[in-house]
This record gives structure tokens, sequence and C-alpha cells, in this order.
């Protein structure tokens, strides 16, 4: 288990992902920590399978082969939407569903046309984000943010990616699509991880007892 410390000011830490959006985004939250990020992608790292039935085992896995690839701390983040009429769907399939074009307005039609399947009444769902840490030694730490809301058609605003345009958060009445960035990233699935990853393995100093 990775400890308070095992993060703390001057760590440098890989960001197991290829994705720069994803890159930048982890890197801009850790910056006021004094955590410096570097990519998977610069150091030439593989990118793993996602064969886990869950957010959280294919943070790990995904986190875990960084970590042995490059000796470093590694960071993985794995997400996606989850609609409850649609059992969960698409859920640790999301990025899957917009295809090798990686299309989310193609995406956003089948997640509707699920629904309409459904009778289209109920539309709560959920953002999920499962980060984890692994560090070469085998140690680990998982943390899992939610933010619920509802399914609106059509979709709604061009300032996020992915799914944001037809994802309404719980109190709200803008999609994620639309909202101010600084607002959504507050509210996030994303965020509500990366909060209790700080809790759980920051330490402004290193503690020697830690890993
Ligand atoms: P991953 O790279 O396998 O974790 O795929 C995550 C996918 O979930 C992304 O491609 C998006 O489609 C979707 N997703 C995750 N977080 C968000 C978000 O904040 N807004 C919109 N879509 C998201």
């Amino acid at each position: 288990m990775l400890r308070p410390g095992a993060l703390h000011r001057g760590s440098r830490i890989v960001v197991a992902s290829h994705n720069e959006g994803k890159v930048r985004e982890l890197g801009e939250l850790f910056e006021p920590y004094g955590i410096e990020c570097v990519s998977a992608g610069s150091l030439s790292l593989p990118e793993p399978e996602e064969t886990g039935e869950t957010f959280e085992a294919n943070a790990l896995l995904k986190a875990h082969a960084a970590a042995a690839g490059s000796g470093m701390i590694a960071i993985a983040d794995d997400s996606g939407l989850e609609v409850e009429a649609l059992g969960g769907y698409p859920g640790i399939h999301s990025a899957r569903w917009g295809g090798p074009a990686k299309d989310f307005d193609h995406a956003m039609q089948r997640v509707q046309a699920a629904l309409e399947a459904t009778g289209g009444g109920f539309r709560r769902a959920n953002f999920t984000c499962a980060l984890a840490l692994a560090a070469p030694n085998g140690e680990e730490a998982v943390f899992t943010g939610r933010v619920f809301g509802a399914i609106v058609w059509p979709p709604r605003g061009d300032r996020g990616f992915g799914y944001d345009p037809i994802f309404v958060p719980e109190g709200y009445e803008e999609t994620f699509g639309e909202m101010d960035p600084a607002l959504k990233n507050d509210l996030s699935h994303r965020m509500r991880a990366f909060e209790q990853l700080i809790e759980a393995t920051y330490a402004e100093d290193e503690d020697e007892n830690a890993s």
C-alpha cells in the first residue's frame, strides 16, 4: 500500500497513457503539489491491453506496466460513462463505443438509441474515474471518483470531450460540454478520485518509511 509521503514535492512520476490530453490534465492536477509528470509515450513504454473487467483493474494493470517499464512510480486513469438503464454500459467500453475512429458523435448516438430502446424515461448516469498508482516494487493504491447526473438529447456544447455534450451533472442545467471547463474540473469524477489519492499518498516531504 502506498502511504502519505510516497508522493512528495519533487517527485517525478510517469503517466501510463499515450493520450496527450490525459497526460496534460493529470500534469495540471499534480503541478500545484510540486510533482512532475512524464508520459509513457515519451519513454516509449508499450501500452498493455485493457483486459480487466472494472475501471480499477484496468487502471492498475496500466500503472503496473508503466512502473515496471520505467522504474518510476506510475499513475494510470481509467474512466467512462455508466448509464443506469443500460446496466452500466458503455462503462469500461466507453472509449471503444467510439469505434476505431474515436467518433464520439457516433458513440453518443449509440447511447441515445440504446436508451430509446428501453423506453427512454430513466436517464440517470454517472461518469466514473479510477486512478491507480503503482511503484516498481509492486506496491499499489487505487481511488475511484464518480459524478452523478442525467443523459440529455440532443447533445449540447463543444467545450469538453467524449460524452460531455450529453451529460448534465446533478444540480446544474448545463451539460459538461457547455460548462466552463474550470467548473467541470471541480465537479468531475477525475478530481474526486484525485483528491482521495492526494489525501492517501501525498506529504510535502518524503517519508522515509514510505516507498
Ligand atoms: P479510457 O481511455 O479507456 O479510460 O477511456 C475513457 C473514455 O471515457 C473516453 O474516451 C471518453 O469517451 C469517456 N470519458 C471519460 N471521462 C470523460 C469525461 O470527463 N467526459 C466525457 N467523456 C469521458
